[in-house]
């Protein structure tokens, strides 16, 4: 039995995996955002740790056998967010996450420091990574940039409180900008441009090797056995690729939760500045993968359905997809830049807009001009991480937009691509992370290898529920409106 934990924006997510590959049970304890300025996005690092508490001790009220019988734990998380820890492991300021905007100044000064940047470290440098975060605090906060003894990725500090060791692994380190992505060892030339070293850093290993083993004090509150192994695990990006099975050059899924994502797994390391994708390393050992990154997608949904005051917002998505085509067609559009954008822009500063409203528009075609601005947000990554040379043929929807129907039929449609939704598609991260802890337990001690059969036998790919191919009618209306995205954000926002 394994377990695997998901340390999302929205939630913490806990599931319980079986051998046969069955998913015995999940818990999901919701967090919120602190936004406490325009462009900043925080989280107290402790209310993690609360919450994974939370579901570590409600998962066995349901499943007390199987959780008994618990080898393994594999993490997983939202990537990027900056946990700053001093000497003594106390949390020195809230975590600045994944989607905080603030350190553009800092992103461009970086660049200009060191030109070769985005070909060591996987990406230009934006500010929703790790270091320029760093520099921001440095600047702004002196006192506590200087107290600063270690930072921590979310989930690797959820690993500190579970093992006492500061460990993370390669696909989550690619995010910070102090990588070097191709050696999959931490840079001291991307440290020092920080004022860093790899002493502030955590010890490296693969998402598939043992980081470390329950504290006791954590073994006897969460009822686990103290030699329960704990896994590198992985960035909730990569790891919903091992939940998917996605372990293959040109195999790729678009996840749809708060961020949008497109991710493709590549035969090496391929970075490509100049279409602002990223090339980071992925949870298994010797592969690397491209992602394409919005910073909106579902919580542009969510930031809809309250505007409109829609009852929820599955209301609004089944609303819209009742629209014909006809209706459809003539529906706002909608730019989904309500926090800026990584790929294919890369602006902290860009904003969201809706275009083409008349005395017809209600809310209903605001909710569709939203799913459909997602998935042309989506169009333009999969644009640029083909010009980054990723080549895919068919994708898997994952996180909760995979819930909807209407979205991955527009999604095949727009993106002219087969999309294949699995039956556990919704969390897929935190079983990828709970095969990562499997794989773990067994690691050859010997070689600190693990073979690629069993990567094969216990990665494999869901059995899929729902396929869906472009429709010829709906294309033709998405790609019309398509070129009228890109021209408005060519003649109107650049
Ligand atoms: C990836 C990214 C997001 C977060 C969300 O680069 O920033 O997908 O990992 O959890």
């Amino acid at each position: 039995m394994f377990i695997g934990i998901d340390i999302g924006t929205s939630e913490v997510k806990a599931l319980l995996l079986g051998e046969s590959q069955r998913v015995i049970g999940s818990v999901g304890v919701a967090l919120t955002v602190e936004r406490p300025q325009p462009g900043h996005s925080e989280q107290g690092p402790e209310i993690w740790w609360n919450a994974t508490l939370s579901a570590l001790t409600s998962l066995p009220l349901s499943h007390p056998k199987e959780y008994a019988a618990v080898r393994a734990i594999g993490l997983s998380g939202q990537m990027h967010g900056a946990v700053l820890l001093d000497a003594n492991n106390k949390v020195l300021r809230p975590a600045m996450l994944w989607n905080d905007t603030r350190s553009n100044l800092e992103c461009t000064e970086m660049m200009a420091e060191l030109p070769h940047l985005s070909a060591l470290g996987g990406s230009l440098a934006m500010p929703g990574f790790t270091a320029p975060k760093l520099r921001w605090v440095a600047k702004h906060e002196p006192e506590c940039f200087k107290r600063t003894a270690k930072i921590l990725l979310p989930k690797d500090f959820i690993r500190l409180k579970l093992t006492g060791d500061y460990v993370s692994e390669m696909s989550d380190a690619s995010g910070t900008l102090w990588l070097d992505v191709a050696k999959r060892a931490w840079s001291a030339e991307l440290l020092a441009l920080c004022n860093l070293d790899e002493k502030n850093m955590p010890r490296l290993i693969e998402g598939s090797q043992v980081s470390g083993t329950l504290r006791a004090d954590v073994a006897e509150q969460t009822r686990l056995s103290r030699a329960t192994i704990v896994a590198g695990g992985a960035g909730d990006n990569a790891a919903s690729a091992v939940g998917m099975g996605l372990t293959q050059p040109g195999q790729g899924f678009i996840s749809l939760g708060t961020s949008g994502v497109l991710f493709v797994v590549t035969p090496q390391y391929q970075p490509n500045a100049a279409s602002a994708t990223h090339a980071f390393c992925h949870a298994l050992p010797h592969t690397w993968h491209q992602m394409s990154v919005m910073l909106s997608a579902a919580s542009c949904l969510k930031w809809v359905k309250e505007l409109v005051n829609a009852p929820s917002e599955a209301d609004l998505v089944e609303s819209a997809s009742k629209l014909s085509l006809a209706q459809r067609a003539n529906a706002p559009l909608f730019l989904p830049y309500l926090s800026g954008e990584r790929t294919p822009h890369n602006s902290a500063t860009l904003r969201g807009s809706f275009h083409q409203l008349s005395f017809d528009t209600d809310a209903t075609n605001f909710g569709y001009a939203v799913i459909e601005g997602v998935s042309f947000g989506l169009c333009d990554g999969l644009a640029a991480l083909r010009a980054a040379g990723s080549s895919v043929q068919q994708l898997s929807l994952v996180g909760g937009g995979a819930r909807s129907e209407m979205w991955a039929q527009q999604l095949a449609s727009a993106l002219d691509i087969e999309i294949v939704v699995a039956t556990d598609a919704a969390r897929s991260a935190a079983l990828g992370a709970a095969r990562l802890g499997w794989l773990a337990s067994i690691e050859n001690k010997a070689s600190s290898a693990i073979r690629a059969a069993a990567v094969s036998e216990i990665c494999p790919a869901p059995s899929v529920a729902l396929r869906y191919v472009p429709d010829a009618a709906e294309q033709a209306m998405l790609w019309d409106r398509l070129e009228r995205f890109r021209s408005i954000y060519q003649h109107q926002m650049q």
